[in-house]
């Protein structure tokens, strides 16, 4: 079965739950949760003021503490079995290992605001896929966040909670990542779509409730390794297009102003910022089609985003296009509206949309002829537009009564 059970929450909660008794010998006091996300359309435009179309996906990360000794901070991942300890007594500074700084860089931000971060026993666990391109990292920052929420009692507009996480990934990771990501975690709402305007951060939650229609996610099992040099490499070509054209952002260029300057910038910034200025149009006509359930468009806009993510912006890889042409070759009468890589690129997932009927069908062809090509196992699954974080309730959970 391609469908997740109804909550995949109450079991990540429940197995967190366990592993911190078992690691602290303790009762925690708080829990959070925060989901990763998939984006249907609008990549590669966060950074650059646009658009973009995410969903928080029915995956989350769940981050759970309990008071520690003195101001000290124990960090342990049931995940990978990493452990990082720090003092909150002092400004916290980068230097855990690996995951633990995203945690660090979540903590300094509290600090920078001001608020009093007592010891604590923290326990990481999630079922977001890592390097997967589903924004485990956006996950793992947006939960300890609202966690800290919880545990400093200094709550936080979600958008403030979104930024601060965006800082923690730039200062603490080094990733110059835009707001796509810490949005969604923070902000996604059940059944809905998020249209996010990134120059004036304006959203709008967007129904996606047709029954008819399932948000199909196919991971290529190629693990996201060149992301991080290469984002940057991509985000400073779309600054020096926006400089050569004399705008701020991109999102100010038109396709005009862009072809009028061809002549003057060099090809590769040239069909990158092509690339921007295309899928931002090709980002608000999809939410016009959605909403007028007008799915075979929506999905010729999805192929028109990989195919431009392919050619202009290259940051795709031989298995996400594999992923795309088999969805492609099935089309509409084999169930597939449209499909395109989602995320950062270099590896990680597709999201497709699908008629509902039709998943276990698609899924099965998709792994199939996937292993055919490739040689890779896919991991495919469908996800609702889930929720966005929250504090999770702390009585015992109705599985673990007597
Ligand atoms: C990564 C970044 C996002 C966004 C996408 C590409 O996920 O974290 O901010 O730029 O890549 O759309």
């Amino acid at each position: 079965m391609l469908r997740p059970p109804a909550s995949t929450l109450a079991g990540t909660h429940e197995r967190a739950l366990r592993a911190f008794r078992a690691r602290f010998g303790a009762e925690p006091r708080w829990a959070a949760a925060a989901p990763g996300r998939v984006n249907i359309i609008g990549e590669h435009t966060d950074y650059n003021g646009g658009f973009v179309l995410p969903m928080a996906i029915d995956r989350y990360t769940v981050a759970v503490a309990g008071p520690g000794t003195e101001r000290r901070i124990r960090l342990v991942s049931a995940n990978t079995g990493g452990e990082d300890e720090f003092d909150a007594a002092a400004p916290i500074i980068r230097g855990g290992q690996g995951r633990a700084n995203y945690v660090r860089g979540v903590m300094a931000g509290f600090q920078r605001l001001g608020a009093e971060i007592p010891g604590l026993d923290l326990l990481i666990d999630s079922d977001v896929p890592i390097g997967s391109g589903l924004s485990s990292s956006a996950a793992l920052e947006v939960a300890v966040a609202t966690l800290l929420e919880a545990v400093t009692g200094h709550a936080l507009d979600p958008v403030d909670k979104a930024l601060l996480c965006q800082r923690a990934e730039h200062e603490f990771a080094g990733v110059p990542c835009g707001i796509m990501d810490q949005f969604a975690s923070a902000l996604g709402r059940e059944g809905h779509l998020l249209l996010l305007d990134c120059r004036s951060q304006q959203l709008e939650h967007v129904p996606m409730i047709d029954p008819a229609v399932s948000v199909m996610i196919a991971h290529s099992g190629v693990r996201r390794e060149l992301a991080a040099g290469e984002f940057a490499l991509r985000r400073g070509r779309c600054e020096e297009a926006a400089d050569a054209l004399g705008v701020e952002l991109l999102r100010d260029a038109t396709l005009e102003r862009l072809e009028a300057a061809k002549a003057r910038l060099p090809d590769e910034t040239f069909r990158r910022a092509r690339h921007v200025v295309t899928e931002d149009a090709r980002t608000t006509e999809a939410v016009r089609m959605i909403q007028q359930g007008r799915w075979s468009a929506v999905g010729e806009l999805m192929y028109g985003s990989h195919a431009s993510l392919r050619d202009d912006f290259e940051v795709s890889c031989p298995e996400l296009d594999a992923l795309v042409e088999i969805c492609r070759g099935l089309g509409e009468a084999g169930g597939v509206y449209g499909s395109r890589l989602t995320g950062g690129g270099f590896g990680g997932c597709t999201v497709s949309l699908v008629a509902t009927e039709a998943v276990d069908a698609v899924g099965k062809t998709l792994r199939r002829t996937y292993r055919e090509q490739i040689g890779l196992g896919a991991v495919v699954f469908v996800s609702r537009p889930a929720a966005g974080a929250a504090i999770l309730p702390m009585e015992r959970l109705p599985m673990e009564q007597p």
